[in-house]
């Protein structure tokens, strides 16, 4: 049986443009298509942890818009319980996200609006739904106030916690102590470090230096190059699981988190549960979109099972 998933997070309207190239300050150029979808990296990932069968709470603010309703439907659908604290005051919030014709990459622009006033208070609100949960994971798209407070509840409850550090930002050194896993991809793994990763053996040195800090276990998302885990005990490289041609990556580092999270939440083992997040990310970039992009369990168990 699974334990509860509890995530804390963001939920934003993505507006996405297609484009050949971006734009410079002061240019207009034609797009090549435009979609609006949920996204959000808590939110994306509380999506994809119900498609995968978790069961999975979300705590964030929305505004009282046309956006929250936008949220609030694709939770139904994924079957998200929300922990919402309704924000009149503010908006519920957008993401610009430029994507690259030719290779589906993407560069973004976030404004979290209401869930930018996410507080320690908010989470002391929370408190119960955190105790109860056998994982919680956050981001730092709210404040970082907000999740440490989230974490300490968290840690001192001795559930398992995972900060998947997206955006990078700069840390208090106090909350890398309060991570059982951390999950930074290669550019937030050298913003932390300042070691620049291009290669397996520099996420290797990256995340020996994230475990000095006081991380528990360090898995750094490599994008076509999989996924490195490493602790004390042993360091693992898994590779990408492909799914077919890569249409958009948004949304896959949220995809990789919420199948790790709920791969540990039903009991698998580290090692077995980054083989499933890779698989669940492989499925995610052959789609357009972020939360909609994110793969149901059955599709997922299909694709282990061919490769
Ligand atoms: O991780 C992808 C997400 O980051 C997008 O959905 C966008 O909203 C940004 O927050
Ligand atoms: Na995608």
């Amino acid at each position: 049986m699974s334990k509860p998933l509890v995530i804390l997070g963001v939920f934003v309207a993505d507006a996405a443009y297609r484009a050949p190239r971006q734009p410079r300050i002061g240019e207009t150029i034609l797009g090549l298509d435009f979609k609006l979808g949920p996204g959000g990296k808590g939110s994306n990932q509380s999506v994809a942890a119900g498609r995968l069968g978790a069961d999975v709470s979300f705590i964030t603010r929305l505004g009282t818009d046309d956006f929250a309703r936008m949220a609030n439907e694709i939770w139904a659908e994924a079957g998200v319980k929300p922990a919402i604290i309704e924000t009149p005051e503010s908006y519920t919030g957008s993401a610009f996200i430029f994507l690259e014709e030719a290779t589906g990459n993407n560069a973004i622009i976030i404004a979290p609006g209401a869930a930018a006033l996410l507080s320690p208070a908010d989470i002391e609100k929370n408190r119960a739904l955190i105790e109860g949960a056998g994982v919680f994971i956050t981001q730092l798209e709210q404040p970082v106030d907000a999740a440490r407070h989230a974490l300490e509840i968290a840690r001192a409850a001795g559930v398992t916690t995972i900060l998947n550090p997206a955006p990078a930002a700069s840390l208090p050194d106090e909350i890398f102590t309060l991570c059982d896993y951390l999950t930074p991809n290669e550019s937030e793994a050298e913003e932390l470090t300042g070691i620049e990763v291009r290669t397996v053996d520099d996420a290797r040195r990256a995340a020996d230096a994230l475990l000095a800090k006081g991380v528990g276990t360090v898995i750094v998302t490599l994008g076509e190059k999989g996924a490195l885990l490493h602790s004390r005990d042993g360091s693992e490289h898994l590779p990408v699981v492909s799914a077919g041609p890569v249409k958009e990556t948004t949304g896959a580092g949220d995809a990789f988190n919420a199948g790790f999270a709920t791969a540990l939440a039903r009991g698998d083992t580290p090692s077995n549960a980054v083989r499933f997040a890779t698989a669940v990310a492989g499925i995610s970039v052959t789609r357009a979109g972020a939360a909609l992009s994110m793969p149901t369990l059955q599709e997922v168990e299909a694709l282990l099972a061919r490769n």
